[in-house]
């Protein structure tokens, strides 16, 4: 069984479904609204979780009942939220989803206590970090956050992963890509920090050289219905999706990193068949509605892995 660390952000969830997407200025029609536990972070150590890792999180709650929430829902998966503190000045970080007709969806995020992370707290967590086969971070919580706990990861032969989400603002610093060993964007991700955008499978070759120069040998893409494209130094493929009807892609990515790394062993000797199992996974995903609640289980999983 693999051990994860996650760090990363905790939303609870508001999901608006919607005919389609409003114009600027215009007012549309709400027709149904729902709440759940959501976060790209606390997506990624659930799915982790409900693929069959031992799971540990790194993150920061508000002193309110959506902490409350949040912390609870860590812990319904067996997730251990012993690091998780907690910020007496902001709110724990909320998101407003809009969810049109075809399952697209349009994100407002609210950092709140995500943002408050600090290298500090990132430091109480080493001796989980030590321990973990992987540890995963994204962009949802501050970059030095993500470096400090990649250092103490490095220092002692964990693997790390980055998954780029939402695509930074800022350029992401020399020092975490340094770091990182295996970096997951999606293709907007992706072309926000190359300059490259993906097109076909060439474009995704030429992406992993870019990534190989700026130092992360390992790269995997992930690019909607179309599939996953990974790209180690001694392997690459473009791995078609499977074909579902989605009905809500919220959490989509996040169930694919974190089966991901749930599956992968260390030397990325089943790098193949650890994408496909996440593509399983997030097929499941794209089926359901809201965040958490659609991350599917192993037993599911491992359900759809027989029939395909
Ligand atoms: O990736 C999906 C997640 O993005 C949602 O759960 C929402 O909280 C936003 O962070």
């Amino acid at each position: 069984m693999n051990k994860i660390t996650v760090l990363g952000s905790l939303n609870v969830d508001t999901t608006f479904r919607i005919k389609r997407f409003p114009e600027p200025g215009e007012t549309v029609h709400v027709h149904e609204k729902t709440s759940a536990a959501g976060g790209k972070g606390a997506n990624q150590a659930v799915a982790a979780a409900r693929s069959g890792a031992k799971t540990a999180f790194i993150g920061q709650i508000g002193d309110d009942g959506a902490g409350k929430f949040m912390l609870q829902s860590l812990e319904n998966d067996n997730i251990d939220g012993s690091y998780v503190s907690t910020s007496e000045s902001v709110g724990t970080g909320t998101a407003n989803i809009m969810l049109d007709e075809n399952g697209q969806n349009c994100i407002l995020v609210y950092g709140g206590a995500n943002q408050k992370l600090t290298v500090a707290d990132v430091k109480k967590a080493e001796p989980v970090i030590k321990d973990s086969d992987f540890v995963v971070a994204q962009f949802e919580t501050p970059q030095d956050a993500a470096t400090a706990a990649f250092q103490i990861a490095k220092a002692n032969g964990v693997t790390t992963v980055l998954n780029p989400a939402p695509a930074p603002s800022t350029s992401i610093s020399t020092e975490l890509l340094k770091l990182t060993d295996i970096i997951a964007p999606n293709e907007l991700e992706s072309a926000s920090i190359t300059g490259i955008k993906i097109t076909n499978e060439d474009s995704m070759i030429a992406t992993a050289d870019k990534f190989s120069n700026m130092g992360i040998n390992n790269l995997i893409i992930t690019v909607g219905d179309k599939g996953a494209f990974y790209s180690t130094q001694s392997d690459r493929e473009l791995i078609p999706a499977f074909k579902v009807k989605a009905i809500d892609t919220t959490a989509a990515g996040d169930t694919f990193i974190g089966a991901f790394v749930s599956q992968l062993k260390p030397d990325f000797s089943n790098i193949k068949s650890a994408v496909t199992f996440a593509q399983h996974a997030s097929s499941l995903t794209v089926q359901r509605l809201g965040a958490q609640p659609s991350i599917p289980k192993l037993d599911e999983i491992l359900k759809v892995e027989n029939v395909q």
